[in-house]
């Protein structure tokens, strides 16, 4: 019982995981444990391997395929609950072998370059009393209260280590293990606003200091507005979109074309500093850092928060929360760092992580609901997208009733049934998508899912191009890819022409007066005015806006025939 309001806690809210983390801790207090504290040692073990064999299976789908399955809530939460098991069972746990590295990123594609200093990892926070209990362990190391700390994004990417000789850029490497990482310097120098070479600076601390040799870490990232617009090409060109940034800079780091690089609007920021000569160049504190990355003219964090003592720090990482609405790049946390670097030095590093610093994880937006059908929109290509229905939700502010599925692999891959409680989340998106199915809830009427074998809209027999994970309607005279062509030539990106919504697309395409685009250009007023009632003066209105559309520049004529491959920038 008490692992099973273990397992259901770390699917819910922060908060609600808060507590119940309590209720854990009593349950211990008074003699009962999270973990069962009486098991045949056969039963540990296996529980222990399974748990480590998964986590190994999470770490190879993130870190070297960069397709997760699980939310970042939902990995952590097996890791906690292996610790568990492992300080409860520490005899057994020793006995079970290790399964992989975790966390590595090497590819296998590339060079791998060993760190000059390891690149480390953090220890993770979830609730306002782990930040707390962080805060009191290092005011302990220190010997002082009321510590200064530096708050700063957690930025959601890549980390990297960008090593500058002499004041030039020379490698720049992934994570990769810690110790050693993927050579993807091509790829790095390719994004835009990374200067390769250093500024010296002129003035404050550190002014005309020019190490001979720094890594400097920090975050490849791709910007939301960047994330949109690649994700709307892609769908434009009929390929699969990326789930979320982070999914989309890890995969273009792990492709060898680096020009996609710059294409994909990939983005770096700079946090911190591995190896360091002269260590004159090294600043004395957090915040000078950031300043000194700046002022080196590197990309730096833009805004940072300080706090001095405890709840100041917690006040600090809910105002990270908040603002973290407006910012244009993705976060999944906070990072709080001990300011003073003398003092980091003496609460030093534990095993993979240093022990001074710490990622405080924002409750994700994540909601759990029932889905309640599985719908499938042609879109203008032929591409058959499902969608899941769902029993609205209010997620991150807002009603949820339906949620991208992508494609129809995946259905298959989550094994998702009609029927089954299933979690929602934010990725980015406008439209949220369905990361996991609740397995313990699945109810005994849940039916699995029966891809169309033919379009519902105009019932051509489907298809699947080699290689392409989409599935097509081949028809020509598809009623479903019509509307879509319009809506998309209408567009305001397209011709923009105003007035042409959905409804009167629908209507427009159903009674047959236009077949094709051009059709739009032989509409009579009476073809217009049959779409509802006491709709003359609109009609005019629309008539005027596709005669006004005929002077759109060019660009956007090109754009809006929807050509394969033929974004708003190669229109252009
Ligand atoms: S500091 C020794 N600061 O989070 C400290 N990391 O979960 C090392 N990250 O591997 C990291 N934003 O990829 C630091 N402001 C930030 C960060 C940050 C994102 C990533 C980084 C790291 C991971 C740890």
């Amino acid at each position: 019982m008490a692992v099973r309001v273990f397992l259901v806690a770390e699917n819910f809210s922060r908060h609600f995981r808060a507590g119940l983390w309590v209720v854990g801790l009593v349950l211990a207090g008074a003699g009962a444990q999270v973990v069962p504290a009486v098991m045949t040692p056969s039963a540990a073990r296996e529980e222990i391997a399974a748990l480590r064999i998964e986590i190994a299976r999470h770490d190879a789908l993130y870190h070297r395929q960069a397709a997760p399955e699980i939310s970042d809530g939902d990995y952590d939460g097996l890791k906690r609950k292996l610790r568990e098991w492992e300080q409860t069972y520490p005899e057994i746990a020793r006995e079970v072998p290790a399964v992989a590295e975790v966390g590595d990123d090497r590819s296998g594609l590339f060079q791998t370059y060993r760190h000059r200093e390891r690149m480390m990892s953090l220890e993770k926070a979830y609730t306002e009393a782990e930040l707390r209990a962080f805060s009191a362990r290092v005011e302990k190391a220190v010997g002082k209260r009321e510590l200064a700390f530096v708050v700063e994004p957690k930025f959601d990417g890549l980390a990297v280590s960008v090593t500058f000789e002499q004041g030039r850029l020379v490698r720049a490497v992934t994570r990769g293990n810690g110790i050693e990482g993927d050579d993807v310097t091509g790829h790095v120098l390719a994004i835009t606003g990374l200067p390769r070479t250093l500024r010296v600076p002129g003035q404050g601390a550190g002014a005309g200091v020019m190490p001979a040799v720094i890594e400097v870490r920090g975050e490849v990232y791709v910007p939301f507005a960047e994330f949109q617009r690649v994700n709307v090409e892609r769908e434009a060109a009929g390929e699969t979109r990326f789930a979320n940034p982070r999914n989309l800079a890890a995969g273009t780091l792990r492709q060898l074309d680096a020009s996609e690089v710059t294409r994909r609007g990939l983005a770096v920021v700079f946090y911190g500093i591995g190896a360091c000569d002269p260590l004159t160049a090294y600043p004395t504190t957090q915040y000078g850092l950031h300043e000194r990355i700046r002022a080196w003219g590197l990309p730096g964090v833009e805004e940072v928060w300080r706090a001095m003592g405890t709840d100041a720090l917690w006040r600090a990482v809910q105002t990270v929360e908040t603002a973290r609405a407006s910012f244009a790049f993705p976060t999944d946390g906070a990072v709080v760092k001990l300011d003073e670097m003398a003092w980091q030095r003496e609460v030093g590093v534990g095993e993979s992580a240093p022990r001074w610093a710490v990622a405080y994880k924002f409750a994700s937006e994540r909601a759990e609901t029932r889905l309640r059908a599985i719908t499938i929109q042609v879109g203008r290509t032929g591409v058959l997208t499902p969608v899941a229905e769902l029993e609205p939700v209010t997620l991150a502010g807002s009603k949820v009733a339906r949620a991208t599925l992508h494609n129809r692999d995946e259905i298959t891959r989550r094994d998702l049934r009609v029927g089954d409680f299933v979690y929602v989340e934010k990725a980015g998106e406008i439209i949220p998508a369905l990361v996991g199915v609740n397995r313990a809830r699945r109810p005994a009427e849940a039916v699995p899912f029966v891809f169309p074998t033919v379009c519902p809209a105009c019932h051509t027999p489907v298809v699947q191009r080699a290689g392409e994970v989409a599935v097509r309607c081949p028809g020509a005279a598809c009623p479903a890819q019509l509307r879509r062509r319009i809506e998309h030539f209408a567009s305001k990106a397209g011709v923009d022409i105003e007035g042409l919504g959905p409804v009167r697309i629908e209507g427009l395409v159903e009674r047959g007066v236009v077949k094709e685009l051009a059709d739009l250009y032989r509409l009579r007023r009476e073809d217009v005015a049959a779409l509802g009632k006491n709709v003359s003066k609109s009609a005019e209105r629309l008539l005027g806006a596709i005669e006004a559309s005929k002077r759109a520049e060019l660009a956007r004529v090109i754009y809006g025939l929807g050509i394969p491959q033929i974004g708003a920038v190669a229109a252009k």
